[in-house]
């Protein structure tokens, strides 16, 4: 984490900066004892702190002025324990020269020191620890003290060449004040991190109420869209049902007519007989005639009665197909043939035809009233769009084969066609070239939801090479429903 590792920094950059103040110690005292060594050592009065050194064995170690002043020679190590003295007591850091092999045994290495100057003869340049050594913690940082020319007037007798360790000083600090300031760093990094998390945290916490109210003003919206849809839809489908029961009301009209004709001539026939009959005379030949022509005149009514009766089963089964939600097992070519049928009242006046390639052998099985209102929306697109509401002539071919577990239906025709513009454009709703002249820019986008969502196909459409377009249809002959069994 962040703040893991920025601590790690502080600590680590805390104990950096004690160490380059240890190391400055360092110099210092190097550099005084260089420049006491530079003198062969230096004479100062005799006082009670500053003794003559016994261990310093020098001729003139101690002289006097002319005017009798003692004075004694100080040589560097001397001279270093002397200030290391006056350091302690003023800033409670501690240096202190050792050797491996002291003249004096106050001087000898401790473990610390020992390990440290026993790295230093085999290259090392300086050590830097944090030691438990009671009383305190202490940070500890110790580098070597190498002989030079300057060194060696006193120190030769112990067999020491220029370059070699002659011991070390070691410099300690007590570690609490450095833990102190690094802990005060932590505090204050905690705090900022904290302060900043909040603040993130904050941020974040009004981005997703934004996003969450945003959102849902956004549902609204969609289920508002949605139910307009749904509208729409339902009174494009009652517009169908319309035209469907127009087209029926026209087609039953002459049937009827003609059966109403004949029965009302038959009135007349049977009127004559029955005054044939109460006359004293009849001829058997004019009643034949009359008996023939009430056969021939009531077979006429019986059989536009039944094309009659032909024409409402029809219409009962697109009607119920087109309010009904039911699956049910069906015939293609005749759901074809019902459709056409009930858009005869519109088709009829124009001039167009339509040609149908559907083998008797495609059964399906499935919510007929879908297809019915697919095929329905198509032709009525083709007769508005590609024959210019039947200003212009042409033909319409409806072939329908199977492929497989799919039903491929193929709805051509040979009209005005469209451009690439907007035949990528066909499927969205609301999209009409005829806004304002009656177009509700729905029928293809009802057609397209009707293959996609409902029968689970998918729905393409293409431009002829010679002229109209085609679209093509396929879908599952069988459709499952969720669960997954074909819908009985
Ligand atoms: C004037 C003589 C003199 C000169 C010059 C001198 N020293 Fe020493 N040094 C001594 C004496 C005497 C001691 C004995 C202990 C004491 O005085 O604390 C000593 C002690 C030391 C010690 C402490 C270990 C011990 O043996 O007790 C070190 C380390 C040391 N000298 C390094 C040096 C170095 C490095 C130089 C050259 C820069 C140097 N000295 C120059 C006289 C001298």
């Amino acid at each position: 984490m962040a703040l893991a590792s920025h601590i790690n920094d502080i600590h680590a950059q805390s104990i950096r900066v004690a160490t380059e103040g240890a190391r400055n110690m360092f110099r210092m005292v190097v550099l005084t004892r260089s420049w006491n060594a530079s003198h062969g050592g230096v004479y100062v009065p005799v006082t009670p702190q500053t003794q003559p050194n016994p261990f310093l064995d020098i001729a003139r170690r101690d002289v006097s002025t002319t005017d009798g002043q003692a004075l004694t020679l100080v040589n560097p190590a001397y001279m270093t324990r002397l200030i290391a003295e006056k350091a302690e007591s003023d800033s409670g850091a501690i240096f202190r020269l050792t050797s491996l092999r002291p003249i004096r045994p106050q001087n000898a290495a401790d473990d610390w020191e020992t390990t440290a100057l026993l790295s230093f003869e085999s290259g090392n340049t300086e050590t830097i620890a944090v030691t438990q050594s009671p009383p305190a913690e202490q940070l500890r940082y110790m580098a070597p003290l190498l002989v030079q020319e300057a060194c060696i007037p006193c120190h030769a007798k112990q067999g020491y060449k220029v370059g070699d360790v002659r011991g070390g000083i070691s410099v300690s600090q007590r570690y609490a004040p450095i833990a102190a300031a690094t802990h005060a760093g932590v505090q204050q990094s905690q705090l900022i991190y904290g302060a900043v998390f909040v603040l993130v945290a904050a941020m974040g916490w009004l981005l997703l109420e934004l996003l969450r109210r945003r959102w849902l003003e956004l549902g609204g919206k969609i289920y508002e869209l949605q139910h307009t849809r749904e509208e729409l839809i339902h009174s494009e489908k009652m517009a169908s049902l319309g035209r469907m029961v127009a087209g029926f009301a026209h087609e039953i009209n002459t049937p009827i007519g003609v059966a109403v004709g004949a029965v009302s001539h038959n009135e007349g026939t049977l009127d004559r007989i029955s005054t044939m009959l109460s006359q004293e005379e009849v001829s058997e030949d004019s009643l034949r005639g009359e008996l023939a022509d009430l056969r021939q005149s009531s077979a006429l009514a019986m059989a536009n009665l039944r094309r009659a009766a032909n024409l409402v089963q029809s219409f009962k089964r697109t009607s119920i197909d087109q309010t009904s939600e039911h699956a049910r097992a069906f015939e293609m070519k005749e759901l074809i043939n019902d459709v056409l049928f009930a858009l005869q009242g519109v088709l009829k006046r124009l001039p167009i035809t339509i040609d149908v390639d559907c083998p008797d052998a495609i059964r399906l099985n499935g919510v007929p009233g879908l297809i019915e209102q697919l095929l329905t929306n198509l032709v009525m697109n083709a007769v508005q769009h590609a024959f210019c509401d039947g200003q212009r002539a042409g033909n319409i071919t409806i072939r329908v084969r199977r492929e497989g577990a799919n039903v491929h239906l193929e709805f051509a025709d040979d009209g005005v066609g469209m451009d690439a513009d907007q035949i990528v454009r066909i499927f969205e709703p609301f999209y009409t070239t005829r806004r304002g002249k009656g177009g509700s820019g729905l029928g293809l986008y009802i057609c397209y939801g009707i293959v996609t969502d409902r029968l689970g196909g998918s729905i393409e459409c293409h431009r002829q090479a010679q002229s109209g377009c085609r679209f093509d249809v396929r879908f599952p002959a069988e459709r499952m429903d969720p669960q997954g069994e074909a819908i009985p």
